[in-house]
């Protein structure tokens, strides 16, 4: 089977007192060697202070976004040598947020993933749909044809990606996805991933949208749920935690 990762999405939150508070207790109440792999990824600025306070712990760290561009003149992009350089593993890319506010197209999301993977950096890409898209029919379509994108620039390097489903409804809103509404998204998203390479069981499937530790063991005992991508709940050491515990 394989092992399911749990990654907090801080968003825009947090302040070096707060993020100092908050890791602290996480590190505190982390395994040493935990059944799940975690991460945090946070804003760029606290990139340094997450690496001094998580170097050598079981807590990995990563960035909320990267540039589509290698170098240069690109004004307030982040590239992903720079996230190497803060020792990021993971870097979420095509966040819904950052597709609906930053006008990211699939094909800007493709080519921030394969910058990442460029830099050795797992890209986390984020697909899903809108409440009028499901109520649409549509749901499938559309995460296929975002999934479809990456792979279609990525290539056989989709075996190192990790995939994120976040119904956009669901996102900040407490309105969860079932298990089996999750699940049913993940085997579409599986069976594009089998098509498209033979190493499509290293790929994680994350869910996210409103995620907590009521809801977390039922989501994560789906066949194709591989772990969680955790917003609002990631900023409570003691509910990441749980959620943490929920992932075996
Ligand atoms: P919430 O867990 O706050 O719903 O956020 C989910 C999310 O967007 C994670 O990327």
């Amino acid at each position: 089977m394989t092992r399911k990762l749990i990654a907090g999405n801080w968003k825009m939150n947090g302040s070096l007192a707060d993020n100092e508070a908050l890791l602290r207790a996480v590190l505190a109440g982390l395994p040493a060697a935990p059944a799940a792999d975690v991460a945090v990824c946070v804003p760029a600025p606290y990139l340094a202070q997450v690496q001094a306070l998580c170097q050598g712990t079981a807590l990995a760290w990563g960035a909320q976004d990267v540039s589509a561009h290698e170098r240069g003149a690109y004004t307030g992009e982040v590239s992903a040598a720079m996230l190497r350089d803060f020792g990021c593993r993971y870097v979420i890319v095509g966040h819904s947020e950052r597709r609906q506010y930053h006008g990211e197209s699939d094909e800007a999301v493709a080519a921030k993933a394969q910058r990442a993977l460029a830099a050795g950096i797992t890209p986390i890409v984020c697909v899903g749909e809108t409440e009028a898209q499901r109520d649409a029919g549509q749901t499938e379509a559309v995460v296929k044809r975002q999934l479809a994108a990456v792979i279609h620039t990525v290539g056989h390097c989709v075996s190192e990606i990790v995939v994120a489903y976040e119904p956009v409804w669901a996102i900040g809103t407490g309105k969860t996805a079932t298990p089996e509404q999750a699940q049913a998204v993940h085997a579409v998203l599986r069976a594009q991933i089998k098509a498209a390479t033979p190493q499509a069981a290293r790929v994680k499937l994350l869910y996210g949208g409103s995620m907590n530790p009521a809801n977390a063991a039922a989501l994560l005992a789906q066949p194709d749920i591989d772990g969680g991508l955790i917003g609002g709940a990631s900023l409570k050491a003691e509910e990441f935690l749980r959620i943490v515990r929920a992932a075996v």
